[in-house]
């Protein structure tokens, strides 16, 4: 908190650290109503720096009481401290400095730092919550070796942790105990953890290719320890995947993973041992949906694979936050794509980017994969560092090919292990290693906004050409008037009246009997190019953005019949679903024109008949039919509506729900035929043969709740006999909403009885009612925040209630009286001081005015009401000044 407003911190303005820490020994002496904290620092002037002058050492919160200088106190004129650190008047070259502070982890409620959560010590670092903890060059590119002391309660805090190796433990006097733990990897302050609990643990061990032994735990509360064990699978399959894909083994005697209950985010890779969110390492069948067990499996992974992309190679400063972010998640996503099925994996993380990320781009936040200027670091962790910067690593492996990929990332950390490093520098090694120039394509992370690529095509039935023509554009965003053409790779096929047709562009020769030339990457570079293939026997349906190859928008006017056959015949498994979204989405239309024109809508019968074929027992792949017939989402409607020009949040929801009833009523008979045979499977187990199965059922149960008693059967049916999570939502979620109010109450408080002691589920719970489309569902929140479930300082609840709530109830969230924007101010208010991230992460939909033009009024009101709060947090000044520009 300041009252001075906050500064803006520019990548242009990186100088290295005047010195380096090559090693830390800190020492934590931990109580329940403080703690202290004994740093030895032994620093160094770094050569690479040539300033000269104080040195300034992070710090904040923390109550400095004692200094040491070389073992002796420092006159007091030659140092002094203030609210953001410790500056020291002409250092030596090379000194040890000892200080030792007092924190109160208990009182810390922004969870970030050192902090108490159910009785648990626990930390999070990253980004620059070491400063809470100790003075300190906060900063990535400042690597050091730890020791770490930790002295506390022996009954208490049987467990205590930190990162690397243990090394000792003995008794101390009054019942107290010493751990200490050495980590021999040099590594950032961000990476650095401690946790110290009254925890059970799972454990398992793990043998490395190269042969060393591992021995992997998993932490918990005792309560917790059945849940455990799908964590622990997810992280020897990743550990064995990262060892066949990338090379990587694991480089420590133990792995240790946590969970804790109070977390701003899903987990932290600290070296060797990762702190998670519960909510995303805990997994058994009555308490985790199918979605949840996958998710675990992917942050599991995620956080394990940081231990080289992130850990063993660093970024120099945050502004390279995706060089870790976007290559990891990219891996993580190919990891998923391995273990599950690859077709939905991709469909999940394109409608992820097409809605969210396109939407952030769009906006008064919109910054480049690679930020040019901050105020407040953590509001960065965005879905554009992560997933955009995720599909950047994806367009390099696709230009490169998987072994080109392989070579590069071979020679990424070859070169740079042990070192704190730039964007720039993963692409060179991509580079150097493909003997290639990827100048053009580095523009990538320094240019905001989601390209848009106009396609065009002509057809020259007496030659058998067939031109298309891709115009590439990227819009303005904040501080970035004009942009550069990109270099996009375009994966395209040609569809003829058989099938696949032969790919040869003019000039080339034919390849005869080649097999593979159905399918070609274009790889644009131009703001205009043509591309004329040549040979082809009919005019072909082009299958454009194949594996949605790059991060953009397409354009092409294609027919409703093209789509048709695109979703059918198309090999590749996101055209499919695309047209078929696209398909929904000019049925929608349609209905949005009818009600215009007070007209009654008509139900597209090519739309009616496609989902028939998609619900035929002859359908291959179930959980593909699934999501082809889930309707487009409204938050997809409203994105793309608002890049038209603005979206009607009231008219997109009737037109959705309209479709969804008469989806419902043209295809009741084969719906219900769909769900009796899926019956839930005799014992559940999250695996894909089952969870195909039960996402088609409950995909048609949800059209089914649009047919009254036909849905409402079969949801009480399943409700009762379900025995799994995932089955359970789905059912109640029908008897919510669309039975009457005896059917709602006595369905949620039956299973809020059922279910109170499990706060996991109970969060699905608070989610489920957050979402509900009922003419009283802001009162509804309200009213749940007084609910013994809630509490206003997890930011699970917080997320599951209130973040649910505005991001995904938008007619409710948008009631025109504006109550939703108050509701979510007031929250924002209230956190502000408690947990500025979390406040701050809340916000995203109140910036997302300029979307809906009915409600700007009322949504830059409620902005402003903020942005004159006193003592605003910098992480929320940053998003409400950004967002009122
Ligand atoms: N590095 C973590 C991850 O794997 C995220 C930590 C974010 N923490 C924060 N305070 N913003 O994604
Ligand atoms: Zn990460």
């Amino acid at each position: 908190m300041r009252d001075a407003q906050p500064r803006s911190i520019r990548l242009a303005d990186y100088r290295p650290p005047m010195f380096l820490i090559p090693r830390t020994a800190l020492h934590f002496e931990l109580y329940e109503d403080f703690t202290l904290v004994h740093a030895t620092l032994g620093l160094v002037r770094n050569p690479a720096s040539d300033e000269r002058g104080p040195l300034r050492l992070a710090g904040e919160g923390l109550e400095l009481r004692e200094l040491l200088i070389d073992g002796e106190a420092p006159v007091a004129s030659r140092w002094r401290c203030d609210a953001e650190g410790l500056e020291l008047d002409d250092p030596p070259e090379a000194f040890e400095l000892c200080t030792t502070v007092r924190i109160d982890p208990r009182a810390n409620t922004a969870l970030e730092g050192l902090y108490l959560s159910r009785g648990m010590f626990c930390t999070q670092c990253e980004a620059e919550g070491f400063r809470r903890i100790s003075y300190f060059l906060d900063r990535p590119d400042v690597m050091s070796v730890y020791s770490v002391t930790i002295d506390a309660d022996r009954r208490r805090y049987p467990v205590l942790l930190s990162n690397g190796n243990r090394t000792s433990q003995r008794a101390l006097d009054d019942g107290r105990h010493r751990v200490v733990w050495e980590d021999p990897f040099p590594k950032p302050s961000y990476l650095f953890a401690l946790v110290a609990g009254d925890l059970a643990c799972i454990e398992d061990r793990f043998r490395t290719r190269g042969g060393r032994d591992v021995a992997l735990r998993i932490y918990v509360e005792e309560k917790d320890l059945a849940k455990g064990d799908h964590a622990m699978a997810s992280l020897k399959h990743a550990m064995r995947w990262d060892e066949e894909r990338y090379g990587r083994e694991y480089d420590l005697d133990v792995f240790n993973i946590v969970a804790v209950d109070d977390f701003n985010m899903g987990a932290m890779e600290n070296k060797g041992l990762n702190i998670f969110n519960t909510s995303c390492v805990l997994a058994c069948p009555a308490t985790t949906t199918d979605a949840g067990f996958q998710r675990v499996e992917a942050i599991v992974a995620h956080e394990y694979f940081h231990n080289w992309s992130g850990n063993r190679v660093t970024c120099r400063d945050w502004f390279q936050l995706s060089l870790k972010e976007g290559f990891t998640v990219f891996r993580d996503a190919e990891f998923s794509a391995d273990l599950g099925s690859r077709d939905l994996k991709r469909i999940e993380d394109a409608t992820l980017l097409r809605t969210a990320q396109f939407a952030e781009d769009a906006g008064p936040l919109a910054h480049p994969v690679r930020p040019d200027s901050y105020i407040e670091i953590n509001n960065f962790y965005t879905l554009t560092v992560y997933e955009k910067g995720a599909e950047v690593v994806r367009m390099l492996h696709t230009l490169l090919g998987e072994e080109g990929f392989r070579a590069g990332s071979d020679l990424y950390f070859e070169r740079h292990d042990g070192q704190a490093v730039t964007c720039d520098d993963f692409i060179a090694a991509m580079a150097d290693a493909n003997d290639t120039d990827l100048g053009t394509f580095k523009r990538w992370y320094g240019q905001a906004g989601t390209p848009e690529l106009t396609v065009e095509d002509a057809w020259d039935k007496d030659s058998g050409a067939y031109t298309l023509t891709v115009r590439q554009q990227t819009p303005a965003t904040p501080g970035q008037p004009g942009k550069a053409p990109l270099v996009i790779p375009l994966a395209l096929g040609l569809l003829g009246d058989a099938g696949n047709l032969r790919l040869t562009l003019e000039g080339e020769t034919p390849d005869g009997e080649q097999a593979d030339n159905t399918h070609r990457v274009l790889v644009l570079e131009e703001p205009e190019q043509s591309f004329t293939f040549t040979g082809l026997p009919e005019r072909p349906v082009p299958a454009l953005l194949r594996g949605f190859s790059a991060p953009v928008r397409l354009s092409y006017p294609y027919r409703r019949e093209q789509l048709r056959t695109l979703m059918t015949r198309d090999d590749d498994g996101f055209v499919r679903w695309d047209a078929g979204q696209q398909l929904m989405v000019a049925a929608l239309g349609d209905v949005q024109a009818a009600r215009a024109a007070g007209t009654t809508p008509a139900l597209d019968p090519l739309l009616a008949e496609a989902c028939a074929a998609l619900l035929d027992p002859a359908t291959p792949d179930p959980a593909v039919a699934a999501a082809m017939l889930a309707l487009p989402g409204e938050s997809t409607l409203v994105e793309l509506a608002a890049h038209a020009g603005g979206a009607d949040i009231d008219a997109i929801h009737d037109a959705r729900e309209w479709l969804r009833a008469a989806l419902g009523e043209a295809l009741e008979d084969v719906l219900v035929r769909c769900v009796r045979r899926h019956p839930p499977a005799a014992a559940y187990a999250p695996v894909g043969e089952q969870i195909g199965p039960r996402s088609l059922r409950n995909t048609c149960l949800g059209y089914l709740a649009t047919r009254g008693d036909t849905g409402l059967v079969l949801a009480r049916a399943q409700l009762a006999e379900a025995d799994n999570l995932t089955d359970r939502l789905a059912a109640l979620r029908v008897l919510a909403q669309a039975g009457d109010a005896t059917e709602r109450e006595t369905a949620l408080e039956g299973f809020y009885a059922a279910w109170q002691h499990e706060a996991l589920v109970v969060n699905h719970w608070l989610q489920l009612q957050a979402t509900l489309d009922l003419p009283d569902a802001v009162e509804r929140v309200t009213a749940l925040m007084e609910h013994p479930a809630f509490d206003l300082g997890n930011p699970n609840k917080v997320r599951s209630l209130v973040g649910a709530f505005a991001g995904a109830n938008l007619v409710h969230f948008h009631r025109a009286d504006g109550a939703g924007y108050g509701l979510l101010g007031g929250v924002v208010e209230a956190l502000n001081a408690r947990n500025p991230q979390i406040a701050a992460r809340l916000l995203t939909p109140l910036t997302k005015w300029r979307t809906v033009p009915v409600r700007v009024e009322a949504m830059r009101a409620e902005l402003s009401r903020l942005a004159a709060l006193p003592a605003l947090s910098p992480d929320v000044y940053e998003v409400v000044s950004k967002s009122l520009e």
